[in-house]
């Protein structure tokens, strides 16, 4: 089941080290207010299940890899640079499609006016950030992932740190935004 929450980050902090009780969101509430989406596979069936086959073939994801980003395979720097990297607020042109294998973290993204929204992510979790939506991406305390990463075509990683409110993708995502993503896209 998905967990995603409102995160206060008035003052720098969240409402978890505060101890308040999150403001859970539901997976629809979720796309609706930022176009994320959220499917839950099986990482014991996930190669024969079909599910996953179903969504490569329906949107067209070509392109997939695996990549382990942990404390214990990455020297202590590259760990710390991939640590920085993945947590400073960026955007991509594409879809950001990442279906988790082992480990956990936190997605962090925008709504339309800017509040974060928190999504704990863990082994089983697929999910795919718009184009063009500010995301961040946290590791929990065990500091290790492996995740399958799809791309519709040729894979284009470039993360723009924010601010990127000129780029062309950014203007497509708020238009869509501003259609609402419940209605036709
Ligand atoms: C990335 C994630 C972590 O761009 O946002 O790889
Ligand atoms: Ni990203």
């Amino acid at each position: 089941m998905l967990q995603a929450w409102y995160i206060d980050t008035q003052n720098g902090e969240c409402l978890e080290q505060k101890k308040m009780a999150p403001k859970y969101i539901s997976a629809e509430e979720l796309y609706n207010k930022t176009g994320v989406e959220y499917f839950k596979l099986n990482v014991e069936t996930y190669k024969t299940d079909g599910i996953l086959d179903s969504i490569k073939k329906e949107r067209g994801y070509s392109y997939e890899d695996e990549m382990v980003c942990s404390e214990k395979c990455l020297s202590i720097d590259e760990f710390e640079e991939k640590k920085r990297s993945f947590a400073t607020e960026h955007l991509h042109s594409d879809e950001e499609i990442r279906f988790l294998l082992e480990g956990a973290g936190y997605f962090d993204v925008r709504d339309s006016v800017d509040h974060w929204i928190r999504i704990k992510i863990c082994a089983g979790d697929l999910i795919i950030l718009p184009g063009g939506i500010y995301h961040r991406f946290e590791f929990d305390s065990n500091k290790h992932i492996k995740m399958k990463r799809l791309f519709s075509e040729e894979p284009a990683w470039q993360a723009y740190n924010r601010p990127a409110d000129a780029m062309p993708c950014r203007q497509r995502y708020m238009e869509r935004i501003a259609r609402g993503f419940a209605a036709a896209n």
